[in-house]
C-alpha cells in the first residue's frame, strides 16, 4: 500500500520543538523540575514508544518518578488487545481520581491503542473529565504541542487521526543500558478477524532502511548488546518502501555490523515468513536464533475463518525448513483458544499441533470480542467455561512439553549476554529469552560468556562459566 505514509517534515517537527522549548521555558520560569510517571501497557511497539515520548519529556525537562502520586504528567499508554488489558487500564485511571484531586495541577495523558477505539475515545470524553489529552499513536510526535496547551489552555484535547505517519530523528529515553528496542516497521495489514491491531495502529510504514540502520549502528555505540527488531509482522518490512529491500535484507545488513551485539526480532507472521529470512538468521552469529512465529490455531477451518492465510500442514512445513536451517532453534508462538465457533474437535487440533512441534515457550490466550473486528460478529456458542476447560488441557500439555525442552538445555553449552546481578549471582539470558543463573564477577555484566548449563527448573536454569 504504497503512497499512504505521511512522513513528518523537517517544517513541522520544527514546531514540536519550539514547543518544547517553551514548555522548558515554562517550567524554568517557576523554578521548578517537572515530573513524569509512565504507565506502559501492551507489547514491545508500546514500550518503544513510551521510550520516545519519554525522551521528547526529557528534552521538555521532565524527570521520570516510579508513581503517580503528585507527577506534573501521567502518561497512559495504552493495549486494546484483549477486553482485560482495557478494563485494567479503565481500572486505573478510575484511581488517578484520588492522586489527581490532591494535585489539581496534575496533568493526566492518555495514548496508545485504546485512543484508536471510537467507543474508548467517546467512554473518556464522557466519565474521564479529568483526563487532558487523549492522542492515538500516530499522534505522539506532537507531543511539546499537547503538554504546551495542557499546561496552558484549560479545553482538553482529542487527537485520533487515522493515518500511519512515521517521524525520524525524534530523542529516546531508553530504559535499559544493554537491551534496546528499535521499530523497523508500524502497523499492521492483514486484518486478522479477531484482532483490533490494523484498526488502531493504521496500515504497514516501513521506515527507511538507512533511518534503522543509523539507529542500531548508534545503539552499538552507545553499549546496547541486545536490539530487538520490533514490528507487527517484521517479514512484510519492505513491501511498501517499493525499494527491493525485505527483512532478510536488513537483518543481513544489521548483522554485518562492527561490534559485538545480538539483534532478535518479532513478530514473525507465518505467511511471510522465508527460507530467505531463516538462511540470514542461520548465517550470522549476531542473529539470535529464535523465532517467534504464532501460528493462533492448528485447524485449517479456523485458521480460515481467522483470516491467516495459511494451513496447519504450511506452518508444520515452515518449521520443519527453520530448524533444517538452524536446528538449535528456539520456536515459540502464540495461540487463541476458542475462536467463535471453534469445537472441541477443532480445539484438538491446536493440541495436536503443540505436541507434533514442541514450542520452546507458548502464549495462549482466550478469545477475547473486539468490538469492530468481523469474529466479534460471529456466532460463539461455546461458553467461557468450556473454553476455559480447553483452555486448561492445551496449558498442561505446554508446561509439560516446556519442562522437557528446559531439561534438555542441560550439559549443552551456550553463549549469553550477561545482563545483571542477583544476590551472588549473575543472570544471562539465552537466545530463546531463558533466564539463566550463575556464579561469577559483577564486572562481567554487559558480555557475552559461554555458560554450560548445569540444571534447571520450572521458570530458570543455572549454569557454569566456561573460560574461554
Ligand atoms: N502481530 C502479532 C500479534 C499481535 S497481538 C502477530 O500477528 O503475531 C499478540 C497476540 O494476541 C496475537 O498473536 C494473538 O494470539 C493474541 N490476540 C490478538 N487478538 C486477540 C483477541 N481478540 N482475543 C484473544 N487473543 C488475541
Ligand atoms: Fe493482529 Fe494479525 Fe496483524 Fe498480528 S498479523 S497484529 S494478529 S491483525
Ligand atoms: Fe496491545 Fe496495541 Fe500492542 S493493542 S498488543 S499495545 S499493538
Amino acid at each position: 500500500m504504497a503512497g499512504q505514509t505521511e512522513i513528518i517534515t523537517q517544517e513541522q517537527l520544527e514546531i514540536q520543538r519550539e514547543y518544547s522549548e517553551k514548555v522548558l521555558a515554562y517550567w524554568t520560569e517557576q523554578g521548578r523540575v517537572p515530573s513524569v510517571y509512565a504507565d506502559t501497557y501492551g507489547c514491545q511497539q508500546n514500550e518503544a514508544d513510551s521510550e520516545r515520548m519519554l525522551g521528547m519529556l526529557r528534552e521538555m525537562g521532565y524527570v521520570r518518578q516510579e508513581e503517580a502520586e503528585g507527577a506534573d504528567l501521567v502518561l497512559i499508554n495504552t493495549c486494546s488487545v484483549r477486553e482485560h488489558a482495557e478494563q485494567r487500564v479503565f481500572g486505573n485511571v478510575g484511581a488517578l481520581t484520588h492522586t489527581k484531586r490532591r494535585h489539581p495541577e496534575q496533568k493526566i495523558f492518555l495514548t496508545g491503542c485504546m485512543a484508536g477505539e471510537d467507543r474508548v475515545v467517546a467512554r473518556l470524553k464522557k466519565s474521564y473529565p479529568y483526563v487532558s489529552a487523549v492522542f492515538t499513536s500516530h499522534a505522539q510526535w506532537r507531543l511539546p504541542e499537547l503538554v504546551w496547551k495542557a499546561l496552558t489552555e484549560n479545553s482538553r484535547q482529542f487527537v485520533t487521526p487515522e493515518t500511519g505517519n512515521i517521524a525520524e530523528g525524534l530523542p529516546v529515553e531508553r530504559l535499559g543500558s544493554l537491551k534496546g528496542w528499535v521499530s523497523v516497521m508500524y502497523g499492521c495489514n492483514n486484518f486478522c478477524t479477531y484482532c483490533i491491531v490494523p484498526h488502531v495502529r493504521g496500515r504497514e510504514r516501513s521506515r527507511q532502511p538507512e533511518d534503522v540502520i543509523r539507529e542500531v549502528r548508534d545503539m552499538i555505540a552507545a553499549g546496547y548488546k541486545d536490539i530487538t527488531l520490533l514490528g507487527q509482522n517484521v517479514n512484510s518490512y519492505g513491501k511498501d518502501l517499493g525499494l527491493h529491500v525485505d527483512f532478510a535484507d536488513l537483518l543481513s545488513e544489521l548483522s554485518a555490523l562492527e561490534g559485538d551485539f545480538l539483534l532478535r526480532f518479532m513478530t514473525s507472521h507465518p505467511k511471510d515468513a522465508s527460507g530467505k529470512l531463516f538462511d540470514a538468521m542461520a548465517a550470522s552469529p549476531k542473529i539470535a536464533k529464535h523465532l517467534h512465529l504464532p501460528f493462533q490455531a492448528g485447524n485449517n477451518r479456523v485458521l480460515r475463518a481467522m483470516n491467516r492465510g495459511y494451513t496447519a500442514e504450511k506452518y508444520l512445513s515452515l518449521v520443519e525448513q527453520a530448524r533444517e536451517a538452524m536446528p538449535e532453534l528456539v520456536l515459540t508462538s502464540d495461540v487463541i483458544v476458542g475462536f467463535p465457533g471453534e469445537t472441541e474437535a477443532e480445539f484438538e487440533d491446536t493440541l495436536r499441533l503443540v505436541e507434533t512441534v514442541g514450542f520452546d515457550a507458548l502464549f495462549t490466550f482466550i478469545y477475547s470480542p473486539r468490538a469492530g473486528t468481523p469474529a466479534a460478529e460471529m456466532p460463539d456458542p461455546f461458553s467461557r467455561q468450556e473454553k476455559q476447560v480447553w483452555f486448561d488441557r492445551l496449558l498442561e500439555a505446554q508446561n509439560r512439553i516446556s519442562q522437557e525442552r528446559h531439561s534438555a538445555y542441560v550439559g549443552k553449552t551456550f553463549r549469553v549476554l550477561i545482563d545483571g546481578t542477583e544476590g551472588d549471582s549473575l543472570t544471562a539470558r539465552t537466545d530463546g529469552g531463558r533466564l539463566v543463573r550463575l556464579e561469577g564477577p559483577a564486572s562481567y555484566v554487559g558480555s557475552f560468556r559461554n555458560v554450560t548449563v548445569t540444571g534447571s527448573t520450572t521458570w530458570s536454569l543455572t549454569g557454569r562459566l566456561e573460560e574461554a
